[in-house]
């Protein structure tokens, strides 16, 4: 029986992204999915084998990585419990005899990390190097999803506000992750072992990031920057309190520098260049336009 590869997340942005370039490439691929809805059903209609699970649930796990060659393992951010997930997944793909595993990481992952989570994530690294499986970690700076998170401001108000004051990094589309991620999981002994901070091309503040809406939306976009204190205000009643300790401490690396750099490892990987924001927000423009 030729074995497949297993996506975790497969309903979430790099999941998603990973499974579309898997399909492409003629990749058999079992995806995880958290529920059965229409984004699951969708993926059973495009020849993905579908399993529901809980990604905390030893069994469920035991039962997506049952003859998988290679899997991607992604924890969502918003709730704590990532580093006994990964417990289960590393114990259950020693079981499995699973071949390789990809972890998302972090870039802010660090053994002093300020935000819990991104502390959490460099345990579960370990747990993963320790697991004698052969292992990648990727660790991406923040997405260049972020601007689509906040859309709602700059569609009624001509506002990008973010807590990120003046920092300058490479923000990093899900689909150039996507494109990584079925890279290594197609031919995983060439990463084996390696730890690979992923950006996109080009290194920019907000107040540059705004300057590309304005230009793409044809209307002035205003970069208004948040202080911290007042952005974990803003989420309190939206996030849980772990996520908010998460986005808060990271946004103070991030002006601290800790997000910034770029490099080439996305084209060496996948032999194509990142996508940029110009092109990104290009790709996302109805979400900043009111009807
Ligand atoms: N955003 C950034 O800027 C950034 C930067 C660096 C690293 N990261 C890392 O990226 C990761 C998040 O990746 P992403 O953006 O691809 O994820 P995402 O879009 O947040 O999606 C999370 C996925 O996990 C599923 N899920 C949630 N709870 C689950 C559970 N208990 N069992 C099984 N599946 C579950 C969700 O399904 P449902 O939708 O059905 O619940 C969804 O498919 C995090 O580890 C984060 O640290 C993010």
């Amino acid at each position: 029986m030729e074995k497949k590869v297993l996506v975790t997340g497969a309903t979430g942005s790099t999941g998603r992204n990973a499974i579309n370039k898997l399909l492409e490439l003629g990749v058999p691929v079992r995806a995880m999915v958290h529920k059965i809805d229409s984004r699951s059903e969708d993926l059973e209609k495009r020849g993905v084998e579908v399993v529901q699970g809980d990604i905390s649930v030893l069994d469920d796990v035991s039962k997506a990585l049952k003859d998988i060659s290679a899997a991607y393992y992604v924890y969502p951010i918003t709730v704590d419990g990532i580093i006994e997930s990964t417990a289960f997944f590393a114990q259950a793909a020693i079981e499995q005899k699973v071949g390789h595993i990809l972890n998302m990481s972090q870039i802010s992952a660090r053994r002093i990390s300020k935000s819990n989570a991104a502390q959490n994530h460099w345990i579960a690294e370990r747990i993963f190097d320790r697991s004698g499986i052969p292992v990648t970690h990727i660790r991406p700076t923040f997405f260049a999803e972020w601007t689509t998170y906040f859309a709602k401001e700059i569609r009624e108000n001509d506002r990008l506000t973010l807590p990120f004051g003046n920092a300058k990094y490479a923000p990093v589309t899900a689909e150039d992750q996507g494109n990584v991620i079925a890279a290594i999981l197609t031919d995983p002994e060439k990463h084996a072992g390696q730890t690979y901070p992923l950006f996109g091309p080009v290194e920019l503040t907000q107040y540059e990031v705004a300057g590309i809406l304005s230009d793409v939306l044809g209307r002035k976009i205003t970069y208004e920057p948040m202080e911290i204190p007042e952005f974990a205000k803003y989420l309190k009643d939206k996030r849980s309190d772990y996520h908010i300790q998460h986005v808060t401490a990271v946004a103070r690396d991030c002006r601290e520098g800790l997000f910034s750099g770029t490099n080439d490892l996305i084209e060496k990987i996948t032999g194509q260049k990142p996508i940029g924001m110009f092109d990104f927000i290009t790709r996302k423009k109805d979400l900043f336009i009111s009807n």
